[in-house]
């Protein structure tokens, strides 16, 4: 259909109607979408009779996928169902009948980003994803326009709304890991599985979008190193905060010697940088490039709003094609030069949290499996002494070492009589003037 003549509306088919889908549908419908002749035609469900926070004539919304992916009427599909499939059987449907696609789906695109690139370009049609990472942020666009030019050096983020407001609401002492997430779920920021935020799976699609997009390298999700949140208990945070730190989920990926690392995992920020007071659902992106120097890209990371936000840009972007002729940027082209370097690989000061018998001689113990691993020690805490167990809790703090050794160093002071058990282990990330 020719989208060119004056007054030619652009077809819109949504796959979802949840949290975001109701928001997109809310924004098509207001005078941004009816002044960009944006028509909203049908929107996918599984349950029809299911209250919604927009109102649309029940005739839009349907239960047939071919409703709108056979549909001539409809020139942009935008997929907000989530899941890998069937989302990506029906990404995949649009795309082969030439039809543009936006999608916040982090996982079908971590996952088959490669692939569905190549359908869109053998379709001559484009494939957006700004909300698959960042919700409200423009994260995705920066990099595959304004940054082009950059050599990118790295990225450092937190990327996941639900556990930055669960740490968020844990530093401040009050609330407790379950009464933090119901709340984060109950406010919509949490997928409806929180497994998949709190086990750090949602971060590791994310910062493979992210590292696909600033590097040119294909990050299977398989090989990022991933840490949830789950450990991270009220001591962590009352000692952190005694050394001058906090904890964050962090999402890294960064040029080293040989090669791209990309990890996931708590770790103790300084509490005097600016990511440190990053707090609730806000999500950031510190990006590093040759050209530009440090960059830092900051917002409500979820939610209905800031995540429709992303997805009308793309929506709009998409109309301007059909509209105007001509393609949207690609990804960079794969960087064959920049291999995936294993976490073993990785050095960085240490917090070591362990809750040992309180008796004399069993710090030379710790301290003679750390030495023989070439871990040096920077500072030790013994806190929260219980005389009636004989227990106290041990807090380390090493100079930086190689991951490989403080793991190994773990397993082997794990074994010792003297200690009960290894509490926690969490990386200290390193900021220029702490290196
Ligand atoms: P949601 O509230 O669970 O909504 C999902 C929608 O998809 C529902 O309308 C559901 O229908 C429909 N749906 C799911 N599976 C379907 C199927 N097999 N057939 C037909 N309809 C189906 O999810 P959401 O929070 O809006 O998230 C949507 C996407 O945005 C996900 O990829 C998510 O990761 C991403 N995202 C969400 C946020 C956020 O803050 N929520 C932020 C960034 C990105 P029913 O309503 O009938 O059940
Ligand atoms: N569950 C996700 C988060 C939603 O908490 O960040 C946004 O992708």
């Amino acid at each position: 259909m020719d989208k060119r003549g004056p007054g030619a509306q652009v077809g819109i088919g949504l796959l979802g109607l949840g949290v975001v889908g109701s928001s997109v549908a809310t924004a098509l419908r207001s005078p941004v979408g009816r002044d960009h002749g944006l028509r909203l035609c049908a929107a996918l469900v599984r349950d029809p009779s299911r209250q919604r926070a927009v109102d649309l004539p029940p005739e839009m919304v349907t239960t047939d996928p071919d409703a709108i992916l056979d549909s001539p009427d409809i020139d942009i599909v935008v997929e907000l169902m989530g899941g890998e499939q069937p989302a990506l059987e029906y990404i995949s449907r649009a795309l082969s009948a030439g039809k543009h696609v936006t999608t916040a789906n982090k996982e079908v695109i971590s996952k088959h980003g490669e692939r569905l690139r190549e359908l869109a370009a053998e379709n001559g049609v484009s494939l957006q994803y700004e909300a698959s990472v960042g919700g409200g942020i423009p994260i995705i666009s920066p990099l595959l326009n304004d940054l082009v030019a950059n050599e990118i050096l790295g990225l450092r983020a937190i990327i996941n709304g639900t556990t930055n407001y669960i740490l968020t609401q844990m530093a401040s002492g009050g609330t407790s890991f379950d009464d933090a997430l119901a709340e984060a779920q109950r406010l919509g920021y949490a997928e409806a599985d929180p497994t998949a935020d709190v086990d750090a799976h949602d971060a590791v699609y994310k910062i493979s979008i992210l590292a696909r997009l600033a590097f040119g390298v294909s990050v299977p999700v398989e090989n990022i190193y991933r840490e949830g949140i789950r450990r991270t208990a009220a001591q962590d945070f009352r000692y952190a905060e005694e050394l001058g730190y906090t904890i964050k989920l962090l999402a890294a990926a960064r040029r080293e010697d040989g090669g791209l690392l990309v990890r996931v995992h708590p770790a103790l920020i300084p509490g005097d940088v600016p990511m440190a007071k990053v707090e609730g659902v806000l999500n950031v992106v510190e990006v590093e490039g040759d050209l530009a120097g440090p960059l830092w890209f900051q917002g409500r990371g979820a939610g209905a709003k800031p995540t429709a936000s992303a997805v009308m840009g793309d929506v709009l972007r998409a109309a301007a094609v059909l509209r105007h002729g001509g393609t949207l940027p690609q990804a960079r082209q794969i960087d064959p030069g920049l291999p995936l370097l294993a976490m073993a690989e990785h050095e960085c000061k240490y917090y070591l949290r362990l809750t040992v018998r309180d008796r004399p001689g069993v710090l030379a113990q710790i301290a003679g499996v750390l030495g023989d691993l070439e871990i040096s020690i920077a500072s030790v805490l013994q806190m929260d002494a219980d005389p009636e167990r004989g227990a106290a809790d041990l807090v380390i703090m090493t100079h930086p070492a190689r991951e490989a050794n403080m793991q190994r160093a773990v397993q082997r002071i794990d074994a010792l009589g003297v200690v009960d058990t290894v509490a926690n282990l969490i990386r200290v990330e390193s900021y220029p003037a702490d290196r």
